[in-house]
């Protein structure tokens, strides 16, 4: 036993995890009943699925912005959770910006509960909005960006506060191929760089295999994970290699 090496193997654990909606009947089933999975800490983990198969429900649970039933749930570094913990951050599908913060705001609202400089976090800010190519909308509010620039900040936002978990759910869905390409590089270094798990819901096949080292496959009712492979290198860097085009034809299978 490595006693140096005190961090879990996992960062979730599900187990027995089952989601139900709240209705003022009672409740009503959701597609996740019984899930079984253990999620890898320091890795990024990428999950595809049709519409509506429960990836951002499973999301939200991991979140702890859902309570699951209490026949199971979700382990957290070996504990049940029981809600959301400033540790992890998500970024939601739909941007949440604040409409009367500009973007340097909405971005510096991520270190509220810093207790660093004040011109450390002007710092900070100025470098990730440069790093997300938003250095001059800085001074414009949500209701004057485009989809991808509201996207951009939401993700810069949830970058500054350097979390030890990102929860992202479709965060690149509006932005152009290079822009796309662009922050896959910035997650990847910045994963690399400081080790956090990452979980990140996508459609797009690319993504989750030039992301991700590990891809799961959301899909049934109720859910199961159809597909669950570890990336390689290969497949990882370059889109035209054995390793990612078999992926690719096993995933597309499974989901078109
Ligand atoms: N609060 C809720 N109450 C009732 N049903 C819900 C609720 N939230 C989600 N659902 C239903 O649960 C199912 C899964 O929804 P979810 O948002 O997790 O899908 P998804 O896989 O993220 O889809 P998409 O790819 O379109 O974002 C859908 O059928 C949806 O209608
Ligand atoms: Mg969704």
């Amino acid at each position: 036993m490595n006693s140096f090496n005190t961090e879990p193997r996992q960062v979730f654990s599900l187990d027995n995890l089952t989601v139900n909606f709240p209705t003022r009947k009672g409740s009503v089933p959701s597609p996740l009943q019984n899930m079984n999975l253990k999620i890898d800490a320091g890795r990024i983990t990428t999950i595809l699925g049709r519409s509506g198969c429960g990836k951002s429900t499973l999301l939200r649970t991991l979140g702890g912005f859902i309570q699951p039933e209490d026949t199971g749930g979700v382990l957290y570094k070996q504990r049940f959770m029981n809600g959301p913990t400033p540790e992890i951050v998500m970024i939601f599908q739909e941007n949440n910006l604040f409409p009367w913060l500009t973007v340097e705001g909405n971005v510096k609202f991520g270190l509220r509960f810093r207790k660093d400089d004040t011109r450390d976090q002007v710092t900070a800010v100025k470098e990730i909005l440069a790093s997300v190519g938003l250095t001059d909308a800085a001074k414009q509010y949500p209701h004057e960006l485009s989809g991808g620039m509201k996207q951009r900040t939401a993700i810069a936002r949830a970058l500054i506060t350097r979390p030890k978990v990102l929860l992202l759910d479709e965060p690149f869905s509006a932005l152009d191929i290079s822009l796309k390409r662009h922050m896959h590089t910035l997650i990847r270094e910045l994963q690399a760089d400081t080790g956090t798990s990452m979980v990140m819901v996508t459609h797009d096949v690319e993504e989750a295999i030039t992301v991700g080292d590990r891809v799961l496959v959301l899909g049934g009712n109720p859910a199961d994970f159809l597909i669950d492979a570890n990336t390689t290198a290969s497949a990882m860097l370059d889109r035209y290699s054995y390793d990612y085009l078999e992926l690719q034809k096993k995933v597309e299978r499974v989901i078109y």
